[in-house]
């Protein structure tokens, strides 16, 4: 039996890693949503950072994003943007994370009258402090609210287009069931005709047909959640064959009763089937971990080895949208992480 000596209990956290799927309104920790409902005047219908803890047990998706959509309501000004990013990226330097490629819905704020250009300047500055000073590298993903038109997201995108060069791609997310992403066939074109790399929220609670159709309708370059891929074999082996990464979140998927229990998540089985899986957090606020905590937990819980981590660590550097020498960088640079003589397994 193989045994492992010196090697740290943070192994899973630390591991140098790219995050893929987080949605930047998700970070909002209590305390964050407090100190801006003060500096804005913002009443809260919670009594305490406790009291807001509480508050997140969820049933289902929808029961998350009603929660999710209005803690929202404080973020109004440039700076808080830049807080609420500013915080998510000081995280997750903490965590391994060296390059992330961050989800904002412009719709959640400019429908409540906060400017397209509040919402995106105070994350762009951000994350160009979190590149000078934390080097970490980033990306910009628009994601269009389903539950919204399809002229809507249109719009959106309309507006974004003054805004290009901050933006690497376009994503699809919020409620799902009903919403499926042939519904958004006309954006996603648009989209990829000035360059914008596609991705989409598909088979979370909705069925394998619709990440069948992230892939051939949105042409979608990687899918988010997917993990009802599992119930189609033939779409197991379309993923398998055109490596389509799947950004997996599994602290979400339990607190949002898609597996009923992190033992039971199928994440293990899907990445020993031969899908290039990704481990990510969602929306770390409200699911109880940043994505360095979710590989701890997941490796614990499944369990996962050794191994295992580094691939998924591997996969997240290979699925992300960054240009190929600097994948390679950061793959030499986990490579070294793994190879610290202090890491050395024993036979
Ligand atoms: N928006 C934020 N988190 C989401 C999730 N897990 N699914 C769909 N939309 C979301
Ligand atoms: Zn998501």
């Amino acid at each position: 039996m193989r045994g492992m000596i010196g090697d740290p209990p943070n192994f899973a956290r630390d591991l140098p890693k790219a995050e893929l799927h987080l949605h930047i309104e998700g970070t909002l920790e209590p305390e964050l949503m407090f100190e801006l409902a003060r500096r804005n005047a913002v009443p809260l219908p919670y009594a305490s950072v406790e009291d807001v803890r509480q508050a997140y047990v969820f049933s289902d998706l929808q029961s998350f994003l009603d929660i999710y959509y209005a803690g929202c309501r404080v973020l109004l000004k440039e700076q808080d943007f830049y807080d609420l990013t500013w915080a998510y990226l000081t995280r997750a330097a903490g965590q391994g994370v060296r390059h992330a490629e961050i989800f904002f819905d412009p719709q959640t704020h400019t429908d409540r009258g906060v400017p397209f250009e509040t919402v995106i300047a105070g994350i762009h500055r951000a994350l160009e402090d979190g590149r000078g000073r934390l080097d970490i590298s980033s990306g910009l993903i628009l994601c269009f609210l389903r539950h919204l038109s399809a002229d809507a997201a249109m719009q959106t995108l309309a507006n974004a287009m003054q805004y290009r060069e901050w933006i690497v791609g376009v994503g699809l997310d919020s409620s799902e069931v009903g919403h499926p992403p042939s519904k958004f066939r006309a954006v996603f074109d648009r989209a990829r005709e000035v360059g914008l790399l596609p991705v989409a929220h598909a088979g979370e609670e909705g069925p394998p047909d619709y990440i069948w159709e992230a892939l051939d309708v949105l042409q979608a370059r990687r899918i988010d959640h997917g993990v009802r891929c599992a119930e189609d074999e033939r779409l197991i082996g379309r993923l398998v064959e055109g490596k389509i990464p799947l950004t997996v979140c599994p602290l979400s998927n339990v607190k949002l009763g898609v597996f009923p229990t992190l033992q039971q998540h199928n994440l293990k089985q899907l990445l020993h089937r031969g899908l290039m899986v990704t481990v990510n957090s969602d929306d770390p606020a409200y699911f109880g971990g940043y994505v360095g905590d979710t590989f701890q937990a997941a490796a614990a819980a499944l369990p996962l080895s050794r191994a295992d981590l580094v691939t998924l660590a591997r996969n997240s550097f290979q699925a992300s949208f960054l240009p190929e020498e600097q994948k390679r960088a950061h793959l030499d640079a986990l490579r070294r992480f793994v190879d610290q003589p202090s890491l050395k397994t024993i036979s």
